[in-house]
């Protein structure tokens, strides 16, 4: 591709490639050929997982035997949580949040990994299997060491969503708890060639191992222009609503927002600029477990929809899916700390299905850059 044809920066509508596990489209999403809304209303997450992982539905038997496969292996080695209870004084101090735990957990997993540095298809499925398994425990036992408590060990009994639930609270959820975080996490499992995918893709590409792969996407995840913007939406909230406190309105903080040209978290996307297919959705479901819990959870929602009137109307700029699930999951009682590691609880599914297609088809990723730099000149001059 020559230079001119770069049309702007950030690689904008820019085809990087061909993939057969999503399509991401103005019009709809598409995971392995079956649209969003049909997911989320009649899969589960291990439904999904499976299908993305495998590249099919999964028959009764099939999805049974996946589900015992995933319960068998969410247990932690010893070493990765010494490494937790380490890291406990660091998150406490700031130096480190949880997505840079988790990443070096990740890491660590790695290091510890049978299959460690094989990248043929068959040792990269039971290495995603792997992590599916154990990054919800990571997450849990992680925020039991922030709580000071004991560590609560996976229920076997519960399902993938339930069961990061339980192990984040100590309290099993309610079954229309666990399907709404079930349901976010098959909204947020794919997304074609998005920053994350894409970083696992190129790390791939070289030959390397999945657990780098994961460990660089995991990396690129954390920014609040991609996943971080859960944890950044929410807190965007809370600083609203604190101000409302003081006697500014909405409408006077979102002003003083535009006229700072702040970037409001939660809003906007490179690909969907007429909406997030995902967004309503998860808004929805939110929106019935606030409405459970009560005004004060329910005022969250109502502060939030103001938000987004304001923004379509002033701006022409609609929520992206990580606005509905900061006010979801806050709602929930999750820690806001929390909410990019749960994006990772579910699109550990998505990166692995492209590292083992990219590894199945592979050649180096290396475009080229434009060169704007001083002309030559010489050292000794
Ligand atoms: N708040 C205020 N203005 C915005 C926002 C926003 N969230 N998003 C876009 N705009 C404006 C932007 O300033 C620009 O205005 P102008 O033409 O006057 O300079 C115009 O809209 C076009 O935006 P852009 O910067 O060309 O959009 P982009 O495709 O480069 O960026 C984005 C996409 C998602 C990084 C951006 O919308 C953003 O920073 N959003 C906030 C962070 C966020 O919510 N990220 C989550 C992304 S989706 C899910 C995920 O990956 O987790």
């Amino acid at each position: 591709m020559s230079t001119a044809t770069l049309k702007s920066s950030g690689l904008e509508g820019q085809s990087a490639g061909k993939t057969a596990v999503c399509s991401v489209a103005q019009g709809d999403l598409i995971y392995r050929g079956y649209e969003i809304h049909d997911l989320a209303e009649h899969a589960t997450f291990e439904q999904v997982a499976y299908l993305l992982l495998v590249g099919e539905k999964p028959t009764d038997s099939q999805l049974a035997e996946f589900k015992k496969e995933l319960v068998s292996e969410r247990a932690l080695p010893q070493q990765v949580i010494d490494y937790l209870q380490a890291a406990g004084p660091m998150l406490k101090h700031g130096s480190a949040v949880p997505m840079d735990v988790l990443r070096t957990c990740v890491s660590i997993l790695g290091n510890l990994d049978d299959h460690s540095q094989a990248t043929t298809h068959q040792a990269n499925l039971i290495k995603s299997k792997r992590l599916t398994a154990k990054i919800p425990t990571i997450i849990g036992h992680m925020q039991n060491i922030i709580d000071g408590r004991e560590i609560v060990p996976p229920n076997a009994k519960l399902d993938h969503a339930a069961n990061l639930l339980y192990m984040i609270t100590g309290d099993k959820p309610t079954p229309e708890m666990a399907r709404v975080i079930d349901v976010s996490l098959i909204l947020y499992a794919e997304h074609d060639f998005n920053a994350s995918t894409f970083a696992s893709r190129v790390i791939s590409a070289t030959l390397s191992d999945m657990h780098g792969a994961v460990t660089g996407a995991i990396a690129a995840l954390k920014g609040p222009l991609h996943g971080g913007a859960n944890e950044a939406a929410m807190d965007m909230l809370r600083e609203i609503k604190h101000d409302m406190g003081k006697g500014v309105s909405v409408e006077n903080w979102m002003s003083k927002a535009f006229a700072d040209k702040r970037k409001l978290m939660g809003f906007g996307h490179r690909v969907y600029k007429n909406g997030d297919h995902r967004a309503p959705i998860l808004h929805k479901l939110g929106r019935v477990i606030a409405e459970q819990k009560g005004a004060e959870a329910t005022e969250w929602f109502d502060i939030g929809e103001q938000v987004q009137k304001i923004m379509l109307d002033e701006k022409q700029i609609f929520p992206n899916v990580d606005f509905p699930c900061g006010m979801t999951y806050f709602v929930m009682g999750i820690p806001i700390p929390q909410y990019t590691p749960i994006f990772v609880a579910s699109r550990i599914t998505g990166w692995a299905a492209h590292i083992m297609e990219q590894h199945a088809n592979n050649r180096l990723i290396r475009p080229i850059a434009e060169y704007v730099g001083p002309p030559q000149r010489r050292w000794n001059d």
